[in-house]
C-alpha cells in the first residue's frame, strides 16, 4: 500500500516488517537495523548477495557513536558539515550492529538522511533503519513511490510516499584508510563540495575484482534495454536505421526523432536537475521496448561526474560500438546492422 501516513509506517516497522521510505537520494527498503530476522528479509526480497553490506540510517549526528567507534576527526567534520544529507560514512562498528548488516565486515556504513518524513520516523523509533535502495539487485534505483510499487508492490505492506526524491542519485560513500578519506562511491554529494570542506580526497570508485562497495560493480543501475553511452546521440542514429531507438539527452531535443522517444534531463543544462530526473527517465525509456537506448555523456563536473559514472555502469561503451563499426566498415550496411550488434541488440 502506498501511503503518506507516517504512523502506519512506524507501526509496521515496530512489528518487524519492511517499509519503503523516501530519502532525499532514492527510496530505501528499510527495517530495524538491530534485528537480524528483519535484515534477512531485506536481503531476500532484494535478491541481494549476503556479502553486500547495508547502510544504517540514523536520526542525528549525536547517534553516531552508539554504533561506530574510533571515529576519525575528519569523519566528524564531514558528518557535521553534510548531515542530514547525501553522505554515507564507513566507520568501525560497535557490537550492537549485527554482522549480517555489515556482511561480516568490521565497518558499518552510516548516514543521516534529510527527508523530513524519514527523519520524523527515525526520531520516533527506538532503533536505526538499515536500508538499501528499494530495487531488486542491480536494477535502476527508485526515485518515486510508484517505482517502488512497480518493483515490490505485492511484497510490501507499506510504501511511504514522500514525493519525488530531491537529489535522485544515491549518497556519496566515504571510507577511511587510516585518517585518509577515500570516496568509494560517487553520489549526489559532489567531490567538489566535499573538497571545499576538507581538501583533496582520493577516489577508488572504479571496478575491482573484489569491490569495497558493490556500488562499484561494473554493471549496475542497469535498464533491461541495451544502452550505449555516446558523446552525441544525434550523430549515432544513422547506425540504427531499422531499429527502435530511444534517446536520453542532457538538454537538447533531436528534431529528426519523435519527441516521445526522447528524455531530456534538463532543458536549462542544470546538472542538479539532470541528477534528479536521471533514474525516472531511465525507468520510462526502459518501459518502452526500444531496441537500443543512446545516452548522452554529460559535462564531467560536479554531479555530472556522478551521472556519467552511473551511466557508464548502465551502458555499453561508445568505443566498443565504434570499434565494432570500424571492424565491419567494409561490409554492406545491412550486414553491419544485423551482424555487428547482436551482442548489443538481443
Ligand atoms: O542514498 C543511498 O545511499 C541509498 C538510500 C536509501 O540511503 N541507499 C543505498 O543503499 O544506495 P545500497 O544498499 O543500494 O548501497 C549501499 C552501498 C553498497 O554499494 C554497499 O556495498 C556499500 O554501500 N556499503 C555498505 N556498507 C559498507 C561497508 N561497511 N564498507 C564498504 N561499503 C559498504
Ligand atoms: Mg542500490
Amino acid at each position: 500500500m502506498i501511503t503518506k501516513k507516517i504512523d502506519i509506517a512506524i507501526e509496521s516497522l515496530n512489528n518487524g516488517n519492511l517499509v519503503a521510505i523516501p530519502t532525499e537520494t532514492v527510496y530505501g527498503l528499510s527495517g530495524n537495523a538491530f534485528d537480524e530476522k528483519v535484515i534477512e528479509k531485506i536481503f531476500t526480497l532484494k535478491e541481494r548477495p549476503l556479502n553486500n553490506p547495508l547502510i544504517v540510517h540514523i536520526k542525528s549526528y549525536d547517534y553516531l557513536e552508539k554504533i561506530a567507534k574510533d571515529v576519525p576527526d575528519i569523519a566528524m567534520k564531514l558528518a557535521k558539515n553534510f548531515w542530514p544529507g547525501p553522505l554515507t560514512l564507513v566507520l568501525n562498528k560497535k557490537h550492537l550492529v549485527p554482522d549480517i548488516v555489515t556482511a561480516g565486515k568490521e565497518t558499518v556504513a552510516i548516514r543521516v538522511p534529510s527527508h523530513p518524513l524519514t527523519l520524523e520516523i527515525l526520531e520516533k523509533l527506538d532503533f536505526p533503519l538499515a536500508a538499501p535502495s528499494a530495487n531488486p539487485f542491480s536494477t535502476i534505483s527508485p526515485t518515486t513511490a510508484e517505482h517502488v510499487d512497480h518493483y515490490f508492490g505485492n511484497d510490501l505492506e507499506v510504501i511511504l510516499d514522500g514525493g519525488v526524491c530531491e537529489k535522485g542519485i544515491e549518497s556519496t560513500i566515504i571510507g577511511f584508510e587510516g585518517e585518509y578519506p577515500i570516496v568509494y562511491r560517487l553520489g549526489s554529494l559532489s567531490i567538489e563540495e566535499i573538497e571545499n570542506k576538507i581538501g583533496k580526497v582520493y577516489t577508488k570508485n572504479k571496478n575491482d575484482v573484489s569491490p569495497v562497495a558493490p556500488g562499484m560493480l561494473s554493471r549496475h543501475y542497469a535498464p533491461r534495454t541495451e544502452m550505449v553511452l555516446v558523446d552525441e546521440p544525434k550523430s549515432k542514429l544513422k547506425y540504427f536505421p531499422n531499429k527502435k531507438v530511444g534517446v536520453l539527452s542532457f538538454k537538447n531535443t533531436i528534431k529528426s526523432l519523435q519527441e516521445e522517444d526522447q528524455e531530456i534531463l534538463s532543458r536549462e543544462g542544470n546538472l542538479n536537475e539532470a541528477g534528479k530526473k536521471l533514474y525516472a527517465a531511465m525507468h520510462r525509456l526502459d518501459s518502452k521496448d526500444f531496441d537500443i537506448i543512446l545516452a548522452e555523456r554529460l559535462p564531467n563536473v560536479g554531479i555530472g561526474k556522478t551521472i556519467n559514472d552511473k551511466l557508464e555502469r548502465a551502458t555499453k561503451k561508445e568505443d566498443k560500438l565504434e570499434s565494432e563499426i570500424e571492424l565491419f566498415k567494409d561490409l554492406e550496411k545491412d550486414i553491419i546492422i544485423n551482424s555487428v550488434f547482436p551482442g548489443i541488440i538481443p
